[in-house]
């Protein structure tokens, strides 16, 4: 029997890229699905893509309203009367020069990829402490490792959350829950487009990193596969993961080789 079936799993950023592949991937191993993002056109058109759409419930929601978190969460609890795992994945670039970049864009970044991703899993906790089971999987990026020109803000608020969720999972070591924060490395999506400029406006340029990056079902699959272990925190990318030891042991040659 597969790990997810009989589950009930909820995906935010669902509309596009990595949230999209993992509910298609998902949605074959007969688990009901709930998925949340702000566009709901496109959440009906994920709907309609994906195997058993019957089992897959459509919550739109925007995390930046994380005063909301609660009502969402009561939502999603009531639907599918309870949630089994989590995967909070919603998110926004930033590409930008700090000096450059407006305060009210990198609070954004930081209200998106920060506060109203923590704020659904401390909504939900409670819930899946009481019921006795729960797992929580954040996606973070391999920039929360290491500083890099144009990308404070978006590095800091992927590096916030992976220490707020290692530290939650200190706290939650004697419960039930499971807590959980993959770091992406470069994935084919449209994260580099929808980043916002120093104005808070689209980026709308990919790069070629981006663009030869592991496809996002491959991506999916591999997640799972994280999702199915007990290990806190998992890169998954391709060469770029390199990059990680080289910042720690030879920095002055990681950040020759970036230029
Ligand atoms: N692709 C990569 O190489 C890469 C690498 C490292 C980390 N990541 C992380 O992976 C996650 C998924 O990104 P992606 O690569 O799949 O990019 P994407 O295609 O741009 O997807 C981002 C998703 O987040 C949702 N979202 C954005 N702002 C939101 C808000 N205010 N409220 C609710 N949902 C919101 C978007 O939906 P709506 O626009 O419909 O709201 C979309 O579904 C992000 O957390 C990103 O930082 C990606």
């Amino acid at each position: 029997m597969s790990y997810f079936q009989g589950k009930t799993i909820w995906v935010t950023g669902a509309s596009s890229g990595i949230g999209e592949a993992t509910t298609k991937a998902l949605a074959s191993h007969g688990c009901q699905l709930i998925i949340s993002a702000r566009r709901r056109p496109e959440l009906e058109r994920v709907k309609t893509e994906c195997e058993n759409p019957e089992n897959i419930h459509i919550l739109p929601l925007d995390l930046e309203l994380h005063n909301e978190a609660e009502l969402r969460v009561d939502e999603a609890w009531k639907k599918c009367k309870g949630i089994d795992i989590l995967i909070n994945n919603g998110g926004m670039g930033q590409f930008g020069n700090s000096l450059d970049t407006q305060n009210e864009v990198e609070r954004k970044i930081f209200e998106i990829n920060y506060f109203g991703n923590v704020a659904l899993s401390k909504a939900l906790l409670p819930k899946m402490i009481e019921a006795g089971k729960g797992q929580i999987l954040s996606i973070g990026s391999i920039a929360a490792n290491f500083g890099q020109a144009k990308l404070a803000a978006y590095s800091a608020s992927k590096a916030a959350l992976k220490l707020y969720y290692e530290s939650l999972n200190q706290e939650l070591k004697n419960t039930p829950v499971k807590i959980q924060v993959v770091s992406p490395g470069f994935i084919q999506t449209n994260v580099t487009l929808n980043s916002l400029n120093s104005d808070g406006k689209p980026l709308n340029k990919n790069s070629p990193a981006q663009e030869n990056g592991m496809p996002a079902d491959v991506f999916a699959k591999k997640l799972m596969k994280v999702m199915k272990g007990n290990k806190f925190h998992a890169y998954i990318g391709r060469k770029e993961l390199l990059a990680v030891p080289l910042h720690t042991l030879f920095p002055r040659l990681f950040y020759k080789l970036l230029k």
